[in-house]
């Protein structure tokens, strides 16, 4: 008798993760034997619990903070984008073997084909705010397709610094805030700090030098139509919101567990807005 496979979040704090909700999303409009639940793993044992992942039942699982360093050291074999971040987000076994994945960087680039197409068919330039996690992902997939120039702007400028000497004179660290020269030319704004979470302390920047071509978009996903969207928004430029790079991040996952490819589609987006 084959057990249906069960694959989970492991993180801590966990409750907060929507990761279930969309998993037990596909589960059942696809029709799939199967199971996704929560972990909550306290940091001191997050290595090993994800190194022996079978031994808790589990064909694989997501992997959320503060442990995607210690599943990129618990893993057996890892993807080229894992090894670029140096940190795991996603994990399954193949012929007996843990691998580790990094599935943000799919998720931003899949979020922006989907909502924004052609954004980076003349990619040059780009501005990054924040140098943080999420950043790291986001630096990577703009360098996978082809940015010419990435300007990493952060309030702490060491950490934006750190990005460059990490993937190399594309990326250049800058003071926080920005300047109007920084933006001046940038075919893509990205945020990636925390600022506008909760529609709390909202970005305020003068937007004005972007191009009318520049794409903004925003990791912030709560609420969706942060103040720097609203803002581009109002200025006529492209935008796109933080929740898709959320449900995009976990199409690779599914796969390798449950054997299917899901989709994202505008009844996933409804179900996970309702619970924003
Ligand atoms: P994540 O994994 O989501 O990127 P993180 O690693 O904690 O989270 O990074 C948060 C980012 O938001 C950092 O770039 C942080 O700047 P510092 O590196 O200087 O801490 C940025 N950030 C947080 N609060 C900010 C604020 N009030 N103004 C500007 N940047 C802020």
């Amino acid at each position: 008798m084959t057990t249906a496979p069960r694959a989970c979040i492991i993180g801590h704090p966990v409750k907060h993760s929507r990761s279930p909700l969309i998993h037990g999303f596909w589960l059942e409009t696809l029709g799939l034997p199967g199971s996704y639940g929560r972990e909550d793993v306290a940091p001191d044992a997050a290595e090993a619990f994800i190194r022996d992942l079978a031994g808790s039942g589990y064909v694989g699982g997501n992997v959320t903070m503060p442990h995607k360093e210690a599943a990129f050291r618990a893993v057996a074999r890892r993807t080229a984008r894992a090894e670029a971040l140096g940190a795991v987000n996603t994990v399954w076994y193949r012929d007996g073997e843990l691998w580790g994945d990094n599935t943000d960087i799919v998720g931003f680039l899949a979020n922006l084909d989907e909502g924004a197409p052609g954004w980076d068919a003349k990619l040059k330039k780009a501005v990054v705010l924040g140098a943080g996690g999420a950043s790291v992902a986001i630096v990577a997939g703009l360098i996978e397709r082809g940015a010419e120039r990435i300007l990493v702007a952060n309030r702490t400028v060491e950490r934006a610094e750190e990005l460059s000497a990490r993937f190399g004179s594309a990326v250049q660290g800058r003071p926080w805030p920005p300047s109007p020269d920084d933006l001046a030319g940038a075919d893509l704004l990205v945020n990636t700090t925390s600022r506008g979470m909760g529609g709390k302390d909202d970005l305020d920047l003068d937007l004005s030098p972007l191009p009318a071509h520049a794409v903004v978009t925003d990791a912030v996903y709560v609420p969706l139509r942060t103040g720097l969207l609203r803002d581009a928004a109002a200025r006529g430029l492209r935008t796109v919101d933080g929740l898709g790079m959320l449900l995009h991040q976990a199409v690779p996952g599914f796969e390798h567990w449950f054997g299917r490819r899901p989709a994202v589609t505008p009844d996933l987006r409804r179900l996970i807005e309702a619970d924003l």
